[in-house]
């Protein structure tokens, strides 16, 4: 099947049966042709590579993936300058993403009629396609940091019938002051400190709607709702991975790279199972809060032993730990190297987080203001400082 208008439909209905349909966007999902917002240059993940496939080579696949309801379309590679021959790619930089998080996010946002939205992360310009749809086009903006994706969004958007969308080409860290304040600001790329512009420039009651984040765990939606004294509360509504935004990636730390005079570590054991740390998206979320900078990467023994290692590492500081699991055993040897002792650190976080009573995702409490975000868990009176000021408030 290749027409469009079923696809199209066979989408909407696999959203619906999926529930990730709100109902109030059935019909700008049906109305609005993704396929026309994809490039007839994408990529696909290969093993380490991105891989570009040109629509030309099998029109009914690339017609295929562009309504394919739970897979994102990477649309480019190394901000447009891919690094391998041949136009092959190492990291993503846009993508259109999976059409159920996209219905999430939308319903995450609950808008109602008459309102405006300010979008960071134009991308393809489908979401912002989808809003004007509901919402009509003059009433979203829409804010893209890459120049020529957004050049790609405006004329899209434009011969699909929403030249009316705002698309300005900027940081959208900064939100877009000249048209604020807006009912929702939506962001579709990962924050791990949330902007205070975007607090700023939505009005009293407001909402603010983000892919949120750590170095640990990319993997929350967070909802947060602007008050009349200018600062947000919220809390995460779900569990999505994003692209980071611009100013705020975080450089996928490499074990070649992080790992050094292996021969120096500190050698200790420990009781705690490294599947423990790894293994529960909620206490990987406290980990990800209490232990900033510290990503981690597993790696499995080839052979059929079971065995494996939990590498973490910090690449801002150079410090780097691991603990290798072996079936059958109940304690682990860790080995840490570097100005901190990440696996003391992780284990702590973890016994915090298992004394609080193992808070689960809706149980952290965030709060925006200019002077920085908070983020506490469980009780009120437990509050956890994570960072420093947002970006608006420290530059
Ligand atoms: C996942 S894509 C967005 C998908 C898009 N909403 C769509 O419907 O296709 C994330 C986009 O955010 C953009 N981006 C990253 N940092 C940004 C920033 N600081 N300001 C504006 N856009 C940014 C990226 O260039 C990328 O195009």
């Amino acid at each position: 099947m290749t027409d469009p208008a079923l696809l199209r439909s066979r989408m909407v209905d696999e959203l619906t049966a999926g529930g990730f349909l709100d109902p109030g966007w059935r019909e700008a999902f049906l109305a609005v042709p993704r396929h026309a917002f994809i490039p007839d240059v994408v990529w696909q993940e290969q093993r380490r590579d991105v891989v570009p496939f040109q629509r030309a080579e099998d029109p009914s696949r690339w017609m295929q993936l562009a309504y394919a309801s739970r897979e994102f379309v990477i649309t480019q590679v190394d901000d447009g300058n891919p690094v391998g021959p041949g136009l092959i790619g190492d990291a993503i930089s846009s993508s259109a993403s999976q059409p159920n998080v996209v219905a999430l996010m939308l319903a995450a946002l609950a808008v109602e009629p008459g309102m405006t939205v300010c979008e960071i992360g134009t991308g393809t310009g489908y979401n912002a396609a989808l809003l004007a749809q509901r919402l009509g086009a003059d009433h979203v903006t829409t804010i893209e940091i890459d120049p020529e994706i957004a050049t790609r969004a405006r004329a899209a958007l434009s011969t699909n019938g929403f030249g009316n969308v705002t698309v300005i080409t900027g940081d959208g860290a900064y939100g877009y002051p000249p048209r604020a304040p807006y009912d929702r600001v939506l962001a579709t790329a990962a924050v791990a400190r949330v902007p205070y512009a975007w607090v700023a420039q939505t009005r009293p009651g407001g909402r603010v709607v983000t892919p949120w984040g750590t170095a640990y765990l990319n993997g929350a939606l967070l909802s947060l709702t602007v008050g009349e004294d200018g600062t947000a509360t919220g809390r995460l509504v779900g569990n999505v991975a994003f692209m980071w935004l611009r100013a705020q990636r975080i450089p996928l730390a490499w074990i070649r790279d992080c790992v050094y005079d292996e021969d120096k570590a500190q050698v200790s054991h420990t009781g705690l199972h490294p599947g423990c740390v790894t293994g529960d998206y909620h206490a990987a979320l406290a980990i990800g809060v209490l232990v900033p900078g510290c990503e981690y990467r597993l790696c499995r023994a080839q052979d059929s032993s079971g065995e494996y290692t939990v590498w973490f590492l910090d690449s801002h500081t150079q410090s780097w730990a691991s603990i290798d699991y072996m079936p059958g055993t109940d304690t682990y040897e860790v080995n840490q190297l570097g100005p901190r002792r990440l696996w003391d650190e992780v284990e702590a976080a973890y016994t915090w987080w298992k004394q609080a009573g193992s808070p689960t995702a809706d149980q952290w409490r965030f709060t925006v203001t200019p002077q920085g975000q908070q983020v506490s868990a469980a009780e009120d009176d437990d509050v956890v400082p994570v960072w420093g000021p947002t970006p608006a408030a420290s530059h």
